[in-house]
C-alpha cells in the first residue's frame, strides 16, 4: 500500500489538536522579536515631600537644638499633637473659607467612618488639647511648645512644601500684651542665636466689633473696583474681605493703594492692647515694621499679628512694598518647582522672586478656645517654618557645629584589630563622636574614607598593635604618626581635639 504523503500543513493540524487551524503561511511567519518587560519604576517621594539626608543634619540639628533650648529656657512645656485629627477641628478652628480648609487638607475617612485629616498646622490641636485636658485648671498662662510636621496640599514652589516642619509656642489663658512680646521676642531670638537677619511685620486686626465696622469700609472701597480684581479676589470680596489685602496679583497689589487701614477703625480697648505690645517690643529693644497689610490667613486671629521674613544680606533695609506674598495667599506669581529640584538657595531666590518667604508668622486667637468649646481663653503664639529657615541659613553658608561631626576615624587590619576597634569604638564615643569602615579589610581604603570626612585624627589598630597593647593616632592634616598606650587612646585623643580648639 502506498505511503500516505505526510505535508508539513498536517503536522500542523496534527499538533493543534482541536485549536482552530491555522494555514502554514501564517504559521511560519517569523515571530516578532520578544519586547522586554520594562523595569519597574523606581518609588519616588510623594510631590511635595522630601527626605532629610545626613547632608543636612547639621542644620536641622542646629534649629531643633536651639528650639528646644529656647523653649525650656522660657519655661515652655513640650506637647506632642496626634498627627492625625478629626476634620471638624480644623474646619472649626481655622475657618471653612480658609484656602487651608477648603483646598489644601489631606483628608481621609477611616476604616470606621471617621474623617480625619493629616495636621495642616498645631495651633487648633493645642487648643483642643487644652480644652481636653483641663488645662484651664492649671496656673494661668500654660505655656506649651511643639515640634514636628505638618501637611498642606499647595502647589509647590520654592520653600513650600505638603510635608514640611513647624516649631511653634502657644501661651494660653492670658490676654496681657506682654505675653505678644514675650512670644514675639523669643521667635526673633532664635533668628539672632543663629545669626540669621530677620524683620518683623506686625499689625492688629483687631477684635470681631472693630473688624465689622472696617470690612464695611474695605467692601465698600473695593465694590467700584471689583471688575479690575483677580477671580479670588472677587470671591474675596463676597466672603472674606480682609483678605484682599494680602493678594500679591500687580492689579490687586496697586487696586490696594488708598485702601483703609484697620488700625484706624481699632476700637479703645484693641488699640490700647497694639500700643502696649509695641511698647513691650521697643523695651525689649525688638525692631518691626508696622504692616496693615498683615492680616493672616486663618480665621481664629484677633488683635495682634505679625510674620517675620528674611532679609537680604546686601539689602538690610528691604521695603515692606517689597515684601513676598502672605502665608496663605498667592496663587500666581508661583515658580513652581519640580519636585526633585533641589534649589540650592531657595531663600535668596524667594527675596529675589517675590515668591513665598515667611520664616514664621503667629498672632492672638482670644476666641479660639471658646469656639472649641472650651471657657473663653485668650491665647497668643507663632509658628516657625524649618524648612524656610534651613535654606535660609544654607544660603548664608552656615558651617557645621564642629563638635557634633565625626572628628576620628577609627581603622583596623586584621580579624582581631577588628573586634577590639568595634570595642574602642564603643568606649571612644562616649567622649567623641566617631567614625569606622569595620567591613573593610585595606587600611588604604579606610584612610580614604576618613579623608573623605575630614576627620582630624585616624586610630589605626593593626596585628602588631595588638600584640603590643598599643594604638597609633594619625594627623589627618600633618600626616605625622604616633604609638600610644591602648588604654590611653580616650584620653590622649580628647587631649589632642582640646588642644584644636
Ligand atoms: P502659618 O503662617 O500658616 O501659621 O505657618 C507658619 C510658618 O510655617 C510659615 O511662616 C512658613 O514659614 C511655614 N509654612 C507654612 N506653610 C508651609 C509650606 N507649605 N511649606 C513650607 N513652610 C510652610 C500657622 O501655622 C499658625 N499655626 C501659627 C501660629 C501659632 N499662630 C498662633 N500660634
Amino acid at each position: 500500500m502506498p505511503k500516505k504523503k505526510i505535508t508539513k500543513k498536517k503536522i500542523i493540524k496534527t499538533k493543534k489538536m482541536g485549536a482552530r487551524a491555522k494555514t502554514v503561511k501564517q504559521a511560519v511567519l517569523p515571530l516578532a522579536p520578544a519586547i522586554p518587560p520594562k523595569p519597574p519604576e523606581v518609588p519616588q517621594a510623594p510631590r511635595g515631600m522630601r527626605d532629610i539626608l545626613p547632608a543636612d543634619e547639621h542644620l536641622w540639628h542646629a534649629v531643633k537644638k536651639e528650639a528646644e533650648e529656647l523653649s525650656n529656657g522660657f519655661g515652655y512645656g513640650f506637647i506632642e499633637t496626634p498627627i492625625l485629627e478629626h476634620k471638624a477641628l480644623f474646619a472649626r478652628a481655622v475657618g471653612t473659607v480658609t484656602d487651608i480648609v477648603q483646598k489644601e487638607m489631606y483628608c481621609f475617612k477611616d476604616q470606621g467612618g471617621d474623617e480625619l485629616c493629616l495636621r495642616p498646622e498645631a495651633t487648633a490641636a493645642v487648643a483642643r488639647a487644652y480644652v481636653n485636658h483641663g488645662m484651664l485648671n492649671l496656673p494661668q498662662p500654660v505655656k506649651l511648645w511643639y515640634l514636628g510636621p505638618f501637611f498642606r496640599r499647595e502647589r509647590p514652589q520654592a520653600g513650600r512644601f505638603r510635608q514640611f516642619h513647624q516649631w511653634g509656642l502657644e501661651a494660653l489663658g492670658d490676654s496681657h500684651p506682654v505675653l505678644d512680646a514675650e512670644t514675639i521676642s523669643i521667635a526673633l531670638a532664635f533668628f539672632r542665636d543663629l545669626e540669621l537677619p530677620v524683620k518683623l511685620e506686625i499689625n492688629s486686626i483687631g477684635c470681631s466689633q472693630c473688624r465689622a465696622s472696617y470690612k464695611n469700609e474695605l467692601v465698600k472701597f473695593y465694590t467700584p473696583k471689583q471688575e479690575l480684581l483677580c477671580d479670588a479676589c472677587k470671591m474675596r470680596l463676597q466672603i472674606n474681605p480682609l483678605r484682599l489685602l494680602d493678594c500679591k496679583e500687580a492689579q490687586c497689589e496697586l487696586l490696594r493703594e488708598g485702601a483703609p487701614q484697620i488700625t484706624d477703625f481699632l476700637c479703645e480697648a484693641c488699640r490700647d492692647h497694639f500700643m502696649h505690645v509695641l511698647e513691650y517690643l521697643d523695651e525689649a529693644g525688638v525692631s518691626y515694621n508696622l504692616n496693615p497689610y498683615i492680616v493672616r490667613g486663618l480665621d481664629y486671629y484677633n488683635r495682634t499679628v505679625f510674620e517675620i521674613f528674611p532679609v537680604a544680606s546686601d539689602d538690610g533695609k528691604q521695603k515692606t512694598e517689597d515684601r513676598t506674598e502672605g502665608e496663605h495667599g498667592g496663587e500666581k506669581k508661583e515658580a513652581e518647582l519640580n519636585e526633585d529640584e533641589e534649589n540650592p538657595s531657595p531663600v535668596l531666590n524667594l527675596l529675589s522672586s517675590g515668591a513665598q518667604s515667611a520664616l514664621g508668622g503667629g498672632g492672638r486667637y482670644d476666641g479660639l478656645i471658646e469656639q472649641l468649646g472650651g471657657r473663653s481663653t485668650p491665647a497668643v503664639g507663632f509658628s516657625l517654618g524649618l524648612e524656610r529657615i534651613i535654606s535660609y541659613m544654607r544660603s548664608r553658608g552656615f558651617s557645621p557645629v564642629s563638635g557634633r561631626l565625626p572628628r576620628i576615624f577609627i581603622a583596623q587590619l586584621g580579624d582581631a584589630a577588628r573586634r577590639k576597634a568595634l570595642l574602642l569604638w564603643h568606649e571612644l564615643r562616649k567622649e567623641v563622636p566617631a567614625v569606622a569602615s569595620l567591613s573593610k579589610d585595606g587600611l588604604k581604603a579606610q584612610l580614604e574614607i576618613a579623608n573623605r570626612l575630614q576627620v582630624r585624627y585616624a586610630i589605626i589598630i593593626g596585628q602588631k598593635e595588638i600584640l603590643d597593647k598599643t594604638a597609633i593616632i594619625r594627623d589627618m592634616e600633618a600626616g605625622i604618626q604616633e604609638v600610644v598606650d591602648y588604654n590611653k587612646i580616650v584620653g590622649e585623643i580628647k587631649k589632642k581635639l582640646a588642644g584644636d580648639a
